[in-house]
Parts: structure tokens; sequence; C-alpha cells
């Protein structure tokens, strides 16, 4: 079978090689289309065997690789062998997860992986709720309708306008903009979203949130939900999760704990400490395909609240069954999904394959990177503007705050000569700075020696 052996044959030596690999491409959309665009008139059948070897040539080519140990980036990993097998195993018994007895031993993988990883956060694994989804965007719209749909028991049928109110959602600056995203998705409208303030460390500031939300009240606002962020995608900061707790029990809001990222420091008995009080939330988002290191597709839901959930989602159809067997759940009825590939396979296997305590000790490998980053970074005379004890690193120069070298034109020199990819980033609004982020579990301390490297040429100007 050599269209099987040459994938093979390539999963092994792109993973071995990778390290030698440009980090980014070199091409322009022109010239990328004048390549393909001849060649795939889909006027002819095409050879599986040529057109698996034409798509790992392009794909190993032209993107920026985000496995590579030497990319900095934005919370896309690299991933483990398990999940390159699960994924393709999804896809050979092309499981659908709609329902639990189409496949029920693939509901059941997932259960398990999903209950191993509610006790991670601290929930009660049978007082709960959780399910795969798409991704940390996902998860993060099922918790604004869980919490309207908790709320508002005439939410689900009447719709926000008949609510006779204006539900909030409250985050930070730092929050993911997917909250922006989905309170135009649920008909809250953006002007639904206050931005509370933040303190000199990035972290949303509880007093000043409760006093936003009782000026809000007074103003004809509910307070619907309250986002913790646990690892801000600019800077990882972990808001104050257990203050934020108590404001939302307070007012009567939702708490939400985004950990999408964050969540993955979980897993080392070191880091969980760092995320106290995400227990106390009302539901929690955790991405398994950021910094659990399987492929993209793989975001998690978690709910202390069945009820809200299934009334959020469930609806009664002829040709769907309306009952499952004891103490099982069909997906549809509890997420936005319809028909559902299973994602959760990846996450199944890499932590059957690894283990709680060999998850861990990725982690820690990353954040002890992360910490070695702070520290050969500050050596080097850059400064670092931004603290926490996850693996993202915010630095600016000097040269930065004199005014003569530009953050955009740094980044541009670095990408340049392909071998890194780090960010800039805005923190607070409004302070400009550059970002790493330890995304690899691979990443050693030659890849961070590689960076200070790449940084110092891309200051001195030059671009290759
Ligand atoms: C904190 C946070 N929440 C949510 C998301 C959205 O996750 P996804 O891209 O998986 O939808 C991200 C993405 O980076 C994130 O950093």
């Amino acid at each position: 079978m050599p269209l099987w052996s040459d994938i093979a044959a390539e999963i092994a030596d792109f993973r071995r090689r990778i390290r030698d690999l440009p980090v980014l491409p070199d091409v322009t959309p022109e010239a990328l289309r004048a390549e393909l665009e001849p060649k795939y008139r889909f006027d002819r059948p095409v050879a599986l065997e040529t057109l698996t070897a034409d798509v790992m040539r392009l794909l190993r080519t032209h993107q920026v690789q985000v496995t590579h140990p030497r990319y900095f980036g934005l919370f896309n990993p690299q991933v483990r062998e398990a999940g390159i097998v699960a994924d393709t195993l999804a896809a050979l018994y092309n499981v659908q997860l709609a329902v639990w007895s189409h496949s029920p031993a693939g509901n059941e993988l997932e259960r398990l992986a999903l209950r191993a990883l509610a006790t991670r956060i601290g929930y009660d694994p049978d007082g709960m709720l959780a399910q795969f989804t798409s991704g940390g965007a996902e998860a993060n719209l099922c918790s604004a309708l869980s919490a309207l749909a908790h709320r508002f028991p005439t939410w689900a049928t009447e719709g926000v306008a008949a609510l006779g109110t204006r539900p909030a959602i409250y985050v930070s600056s730092e929050s993911h903009h997917s909250f922006v995203k989905l309170a135009k998705m649920t008909g809250l409208g953006t002007s639904s979203v206050r931005e509370a303030p933040i303190t000199d460390d990035l972290t949303l500031d509880p007093v000043a949130l409760e006093r936003l939300i009782e000026a809000d009240r007074a103003a004809g606002w509910s307070p619907l939900l309250i986002v913790g962020t646990a690892g801000t995608t600019a800077a990882g900061i972990i808001d104050p999760l257990p203050e934020l707790a108590a404001v939302a029990r307070r007012t009567g809001a939702w708490f939400h704990a985004d950990a999408a990222w964050g969540g993955g420091a979980l897993m080392s008995d070191t880091l969980r400490p760092h995320l106290d009080g995400i227990a106390l939330a009302d539901s929690v988002t955790w991405d398994a395909h950021k910094w659990l290191s399987v492929p993209m597709g793989g975001g998690m839901f978690f709910c202390r609240h069945p009820e809200a959930v299934r009334h959020a989602f469930a609806t009664v159809h002829t040709y769907m069954p309306k009952e499952t067997p004891g103490g099982t759940v069909d997906s549809f009825q509890v997420t936005p999904q319809w028909s559902r590939r299973m994602t959760g396979l990846k996450v199944f296997m890499s932590l059957a394959e690894l283990g709680v305590e060999g998850y861990g000790g990725l982690v820690d490998h990353q954040a002890a990177m992360g910490r070695l980053l702070r520290e050969k970074l500050a050596a080097a005379g850059w400064t670092l503007v931004s603290d926490t004890p996850l693996p993202v690193v915010c630095f600016t120069h000097p040269d930065i705050a004199a005014g003569t070298l530009a953050i955009d034109d740094l980044v541009t020199r670095v990408y340049a000569h392909r071998q890194a990819w780090i960010s800039p980033v805005v923190l607070a609004g409004r302070v400009r700075a550059l970002r790493a982020c330890i995304t690899s579990y691979e990443t050693g301390q030659k890849d961070l020696d590689a960076l200070i490297v790449e940084l110092e040429r891309a200051r001195r100007g030059d671009a290759g």
C-alpha cells in the first residue's frame, strides 16, 4: 500500500525534521494561485497517490509551521502522535456522535476523558455536564446560552426581546473577543458586553467590577455573565477567580471561567494552585487543542448546571431518539452542533497514553521554558512588560521606548528570516509589546537561544 506507507513516512519525517524547516512560508497568493489553478480544474481525475504527495508538499512548504519548536505563537500547539492517530481513526470509522446510540464506544470514550478533566477542574464528575465543542469560541457561546436559560425560564421560547431587561456580559479589555461575537449571535447585542476596569497587573478588578454592575443595574441592565479568564490571550494573565466568583454570587450573575488555553495548567500539580477558584465557576471553557497538544478542533465546555444546558439546546423531533439509555446523553441535545465528529478521541488517546502525570510533565516543561525565556530576554537587554506563571512572555526593548525601533519593523524582519515566529501585541488596549508563547512541548533551551539571536539580528536591522 504505497499510499499509506508514503503518509506514514511523511508523518515520521516531518516530525523528525521539523526543527530544520523554516517556520514561515515564502509565497505570495499570486504565485500559489498561478501554480494551483491550472493544475486543479477538476475536469479529470487525479490519482490519490499523486494528489496526496502534492498536498503533503504544499502544506509542508507553504504555511506557518505551528508545530515548530520555534513557533512562539498563538496557542497553536505541537501535537502528540496519539492525536494524529485518533483523528485518522475518527475519519476511518466516520464516528457520528449526535446521539449516544449511534456510537456507544465513541460516546463512552469521550465521557471518560471529560470526567477525568472535570476532576482536574475540581468539578464533581457526577454533578456536571461536559461536551466537546469545535473550540473555545463555541464553548464560550454555550456559557452565555446556558446562563440565559438558567436565569430566564421564558428566554428559550420568547427570546431576548421579551425579557423586559437588558442582560449584560462583564469582561475586561483582556478577555477574548469571542464574547463580542457571541453577543451578536445571541441577540444580546455588542453593547451588552460591558468592559470592567483592570488593575496594573492586567487582571480584572473585582471591586471596580462590582461598582460597574451596580451602576449598570440602576441604568436598567441585569448582570447575566461575569467572565474570568484563566490565561489571557495576549499575556497569559489569570484573573482573580475566587473574588470574581464572590462578585457573581452577590450580584446573581453566572460566573464563567474562560480557561481555553490556561486550562492546560490544571494538568500540573505545581501550576494548578494558580487556577484555584475555577471550581467555583458555573461553567468552564477549556481547549484541548491549545495547551493539551492535540490537533485543531478539541474545545470543551464544562457546566455545573446540566439542566440549564439542556434547556438551552434541547429539541424534540420525530426522527431523533426521545430517550437515551440511563445515564447517557445525546450530544445534539446539549450543544449547538447536530451531527458531530469525534473530536474527543484525540483527547482520550493522548490522556490515556500519557496519563495525568505525563501530561503534567509536558506542561511543567513549557512553563519552565517560559521562565527561562524571561531570564534570557532580561539578560540580553530586553524589558519584560507583564508577569504570569504561565508561559506567555510579553516584552519590549529600550530602543522601542526611545522611538528608534518600531515593533512592526522588528516583527517583519524576524519573519523575513523565517527562523522564528512571534507576534506584536497590545496590552490594556494601549501598551504595544512583543509576545512569545511556548506552544510546543519540544521547545528547548537552544530554541530560546535561537529566538534571542533572531531578535538581536532584527533589532540591528538585518532582514536576513
Ligand atoms: C482565552 C481564549 N478564549 C477563547 C478562545 C477561542 O478559542 P478557539 O479559537 O478555539 O475558538 C481563545 C483563542 O485563542 C482564547 O485565547
